[in-house]
């Protein structure tokens, strides 16, 4: 069977680690692979937001399932483009259809779609250009923290939280008024302000059975304590311990399954990943947002825990019989650390020479921002790699992961010292 994953970065070379140790034979393709992914994979070069092309890859190659790791190939309706096309017609897609697709694409969607289904969530009201007038009113009449959303994907930086009313409005003005984020801000949701810890949720649903994967929690600021600008994420632990029994039956009882009842009442074509992001406010699970794909930095601590054949899971995905499966995880913990490049999440230098990893023991690297030049692997982006490992404990597996980061070297080399610090 051939494989192809749409995407390149250390959740791609997740799903490639996680396939390339199945007991199925699978010929697995990605996408312009990083130096980490391309040692198990086939390369293939490829727009992945050029579905014509992405077509002719998967004929050329007799692709016969589509892992789709990225939002914004989805939200651009990738998903919909196979399936409607005939001469792919045989070809199984794991990605959500572009409508399902907006549970990311468009906050107003989803804040709607939940306000529909009765989830519990930040409230909220939306606004357009039109009435911006209604909009400053509204954030004058309300107290802070303001937080503001753009409608649209904004590569993670379309949430803003102020506590200055007047900042609040500059930025709606800049947003709706001045295309801050292009089409992505034509209309913002402002919400209320919620207080607690956030985690991540992820569902893998076939269209009609859904299974719940082992939840995480990332790390998203660059600095430690939290600290400091937002990045693509720093680092990530599972299993997450404040979560107890009671916690986890109110999630599911309270936002997966009506979220499950809604894609299916509203005749949404859905194959794919679920990842909620949640807060846990005084014991009461909220919605902060969904994304219609698996979490990065997630995903590299997520999928070592799951102890199924992850070919068949995505198979039965395929053919609608995930109920058949008996999912197990393993019990221990992992922890995942980013290295990042010196200067990220602004702006920094590449083509740094990458050494070490030869050296590296009882942990698994995944590679992001990396690349092959003359034989050595330089850094290519601003997260270059995650350093995984487990252990009984967090505190043993976090010991295993900086021990073999000591050994990895790169100018500029950056990462969090305190992940899972306030666990
Ligand atoms: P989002 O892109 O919606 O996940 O938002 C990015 C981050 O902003 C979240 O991970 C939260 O830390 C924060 N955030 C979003 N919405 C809220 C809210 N209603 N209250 C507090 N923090 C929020
Ligand atoms: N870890 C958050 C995300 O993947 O969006």
């Amino acid at each position: 069977m051939n494989l192809l994953i749409i995407g390149s970065g250390a959740r791609e070379h997740s799903f490639a680690w996680k396939i390339f140790n199945s007991k199925h034979n699978i010929k697995i393709f990605v996408t312009n692979p990083n130096a980490g992914i391309s040692k198990i994979s086939f390369c293939v070069d490829v727009d992945i937001n050029d579905f014509v092309s992405v077509k002719k890859t998967i004929i050329t190659h007799s692709i016969d399932i589509v892992l789709i790791g990225p939002e914004i190939p989805l939200i651009n309706g990738i998903s919909d483009f196979i399936q409607n096309d005939e001469t792919l017609k045989h070809v199984s897609v794991i990605g959500p259809s572009q409508r399902g697709s907006m549970l990311e694409g468009s906050k107003e969607f989803a804040k709607n779609f939940m306000a529909k289904y009765s989830i519990p969530t930040a409230s909220y009201k939306s606004f357009s250009k039109s009435t911006f007038d209604q909009a400053v009113r509204f954030i004058n009449k309300n107290t802070p923290p303001y937080v503001l959303k753009a409608d649209g994907p904004a590569a993670g930086k379309g949430v803003i939280i102020v506590n200055d009313p007047d900042e609040a409005v500059k930025n709606l003005e800049a947003m709706l008024l001045n295309s801050k984020f292009g089409k992505s801000s034509e209309k913002v949701v402002i919400e209320e302000f919620l207080s607690g810890i956030e985690m991540s949720c992820f569902v893998l649903f076939d269209g009609k059975n859904y299974k719940i994967l082992p939840y995480a929690k990332d790390y998203k600021r660059i600095g430690e304590g939290d600290t400091g600008l937002n990045t693509g994420g720093m680092g990530s632990i599972s299993p997450v311990d404040f979560l107890d029994e009671n916690l986890k039956t109110n999630i599911k009882e309270q936002i997966i399954e009506p979220t499950i009842h809604g894609l299916m009442s509203e005749k949404i074509n859905y194959v794919g990943f679920i990842f909620i992001g949640l807060i846990n406010v005084d014991g009461q699970p909220k919605v902060i947002e969904y994304n219609v794909r698996m979490g990065d930095p997630e995903t590299q601590v997520v999928l070592p825990r799951i102890k199924n054949d992850f070919m068949e899971l995505l198979i039965s995905c395929t053919n609608q019989t995930l109920d058949k499966v008996n999912l197990e995880f393993d019990s221990d913990y992992y922890t995942n650390i980013v290295l990042a490049s010196g200067g990220y999440p602004e702006d920094y230098k590449k083509g740094f020479k990458i050494s070490g990893l030869n050296e590296v023991k009882d942990s698994i690297i995944f590679h992001a921002g990396t690349n092959l030049n003359n034989n050595n692997i330089v850094t290519s982006g601003g997260r270059v790699l995650s350093v995984v490992s487990s252990g009984k404990t967090m505190k043993e597996a976090l010991e295993k992961s900086y021990n073999n980061i000591d050994k990895i070297n790169f100018e500029g080399k950056t990462f969090r010292k305190d992940i899972g610090f306030d666990l």
